[in-house]
């Protein structure tokens, strides 16, 4: 048979096999049997198995088995379910506990106390018990807000449904995650790719009497909002939690010092083979709960916690071709294409080689023999190549000197503190002109912590762009849903469920709507840092007919790089007529002070000299917690400088000069309380 023909084939049973799939994780009613699913699954990884040049990302062997299911529910989780942090070595766990010391301004000899906890490879949910009753159960999400899967999670049995316990709190949200054990996955890995995969695809059957044939197991480790609980640490918080009639893990430790959390990870993971579950690391939390609420949360993680990856899996395979993907700020990624391998129960075919000077540096070329490692949810990558394996007729691979998309030259940035050329080569276009960068900026754009727009996905982007039905952010408010109606796999249904997500969000608060823009440099943190300077989007418009950004330097945390980058957005004529646009059709609301009826509220803070007993960051993230605004300059509008020792007297004399009022530490925390 030709090749086509054997793709043609292949495609057809993939089609056939996603509309089962479908059918058989959505609806109740499977269109078929399960073993006639099952014999179509085995044909197609026959296929793909016989023939390497196959391949599609709806394969069975890549897809997760489930589409995310409109049948849920969609309610907001009263505290936010955030993630982790990864560490991957020694050096990494000492920067988190360096972090640790240094804001909340501890010395070496004063050990922080960790409660180290298998990191269960699952799906984590939100219990609500309210006077002791299981009311309802919530996936993760987005973390913002969740699926209602209550009558799922109902049908595990480790999940207590009435706790008849005189201390268990009024009200609280469990939180733990739902897994699946690895010899009840053995029974059904024909369906799914992997544990994590089947746990995630039973829990969302739209049908509990499916979630309840499939084992389901349930481990508790954390809450969300809890009232009337008198806990003060989380070991006690993880005893409690069994007395309360939750399972907890065996391996749940307390430990200090990074010595013996190395020992720790050693010695699980060479449990791990041992153990009923997939594990991928363990997490650490700073175990006193006071320490925890001061050192509070940076974007989306907290900064009192990480999770130590163990090491990844790796498997050998071999390059095939080496090909450049352009990303949203230019940057141009070598990505190796390999023959598919399996790596710990996932399909690869895909992975990243970094950047031109790692190509270098380990001559990698087409036709290699490489090790892959895959390490939970992180971009597979080539670590090492054999060279013994390498083919005599191999040639160096030469980096494209013009951009692959748009054919404009690349460049390296140098870098102004390394006194280096940059690592990575980027595309010296300016942005929308160049259409692989485009198509990554809408991609952001709609991206989860940006517009959140809901199944506006990557596959869609790329879609409509080839469609030419989107080149600008703008484009996608105005969308021609007719058209859309009669593509294929749209109708009805499908349309008018995109054209309600998009409409609801075009009110946008002004942080997500910097970030959404995808300046360079300007991620999450700094969007937040600049609304919470301008407060409303009429200012940051404004910035673009300034020709400088000065008025920005008084942001603490906001330095040259972001100010030029920001700069050179407002300068591109293209960013500035599809702001125009954005403008006119969004509703983008002021930003939110953190609170508005804090202690310090409308007052501005700036510190000199060392603080006794309390870092700079603590002290700046408590004068925010209580509304108040730090500034890194002496300006007018300072109200307080707060001197500690050896103060910089050029700042103080500034401050006399501007009769703005000078405090001493003690006076600032009487401020406080
Ligand atoms: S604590 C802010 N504890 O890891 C604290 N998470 O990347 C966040 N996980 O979504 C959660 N075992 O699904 C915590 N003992 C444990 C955990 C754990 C597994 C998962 C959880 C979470 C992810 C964080």
């Amino acid at each position: 048979m030709k090749n086509s023909k054997i793709e043609k084939e292949y495609l057809k049973k993939i089609k056939l096999f996603q509309k089962y799939n479908k059918f058989y994780y959505d609806d109740s009613d499977p269109l078929v049997t399960d073993s006639e699913f099952d014999a179509l699954k085995r044909e197609i990884i026959v296929l793909e198995k016989k023939y390497k040049f196959l391949n599609s990302d709806n394969s069975p062997l890549k897809s997760v088995g489930f589409t995310p299911s409109k049948n849920f529910k969609k309610i907001k989780h009263k505290i936010q379910m955030l993630s982790l942090s990864n560490a991957f070595n020694e050096d990494d766990l000492k920067n988190f506990e360096k972090k640790i010391r240094n804001f909340l301004s501890l010395k070496e000899n004063i050990k922080i106390e960790y409660s180290a906890e298998p990191k269960i490879d699952g799906i984590s949910a939100s219990l609500t018990y309210k006077n002791g009753k299981f009311v309802q159960g919530l996936s993760r999400g987005d973390g913002k807000e969740g699926e209602d899967i209550t009558e799922n999670l109902k049908t595990i049995k480790d999940i207590p449904k009435v706790i008849n316990i005189e201390k268990f709190p009024i009200e609280i949200d469990i939180r733990g995650e739902v897994y699946i054990q690895n010899n009840d996955f053995k029974k059904i890995s024909q369906k799914f790719a992997n544990p994590r995969n089947a746990a995630s695809g039973s829990l969302r059957q739209k049908d509990p009497a499916a979630t309840s044939k499939i084992p389901l197991k349930f481990i508790a480790y954390t809450f969300g909002s809890a009232k009337g609980m008198n806990i003060k640490s989380q070991s006690n918080f993880l005893k409690n939690l069994k007395i309360w009639g939750f399972k907890t893990n065996e391996y749940n430790k307390n430990i200090t010092g990074i010595k013996n959390l190395i020992l720790n990870h050693e010695y699980l993971e060479k449990k791990r083979k041992e153990m009923k579950f997939d594990v991928d690391g363990i997490v650490y939390k700073v175990n006193d709960f006071d320490l925890q609420k001061r050192l509070g949360y940076v974007t989306n993680a907290p900064r009192w916690a990480v999770a130590h990856k163990f090491s990844a899996n790796s498997s050998i395979s071999e390059i095939v071709n080496i090909e450049i993907q352009v990303g949203r700020t230019g940057a141009l990624t070598p990505v190796a294409k390999i023959k598919p391998v399996n790596i710990g129960g996932v399909m690869v075919s895909n992975a990243t080689l970094h950047n031109e000077d790692e190509i270098n540096r380990k001559d990698i070329r087409v036709g290699d023999t490489v090790t892959v490692e895959r390490a939970g949810d992180v971009i597979p990558h080539v670590v090492s190549i054999n060279l013994q394996k390498r083919k005599k007729n191999s040639k160096k691979f030469i980096f494209p000197t013009k951009c692959p998309s748009c054919g404009s030259t690349t460049v390296k940035d140098f870098n102004e503190i390394t006194k280096k050329n940059d690592a990575v080569r980027r595309c010296s276009s300016e942005g929308f002109e160049c259409d692989q960068i485009a198509k990554e900026k809408i991609k952001h754009f709609v991206s989860k912590e940006a517009f959140n727009i809901d199944g506006f996905g990557k596959k869609i982007v790329e879609n409509f762009w080839m469609l030419k039905l989107i080149k600008f952010p703008q484009d996608i408010f105005k969308l021609d849903y007719e058209k859309i109606r009669y593509l294929d796999g749209w109708g009805n249904l499908s349309t008018s469920n995109l054209k309600y997500a998009i409409e609801s969000k075009k009110k946008i608060p002004l942080d997500k709507f910097i970030y959404s823009l995808g300046i360079r440099h300007i991620g999450q943190e700094n969007a937040k840092l600049l609304a919470r300077h301008l407060k409303s989007a009429n200012n940051f418009f404004k910035l673009s007919l300034k020709k400088d950004a000065n008025e920005l330097k008084n942001i603490d945390g906001i330095g040259d790089t972001q100010i030029n980058s920001i700069i050179n957005f407002f300068l591109n004529k293209t960013n500035q007529e599809f702001l125009f646009e954005l403008k006119k059709i969004l509703e983008i609301t002021d930003a939110v002070q953190i609170s508005q009826s804090g202690l310090l509220k409308n007052k501005t803070f700036m510190f000199t000299g060392k603080l006794q007993n309390i870092s700079r960051a603590e002290a700046k993230s408590l004068v925010e917690k209580n509304s108040g605004n730090i500034v890194s300059s002496v300006i007018k509008k300072l109200d307080y400088l707060v001197i500690g020792e050896k103060p910089t007297n050029r700042k103080i004399d500034q401050a006399k000069n501007l009769g703005i009022k000078i405090i001493s530490q003690k006076e600032w925390t009487d401020l406080l309380n």
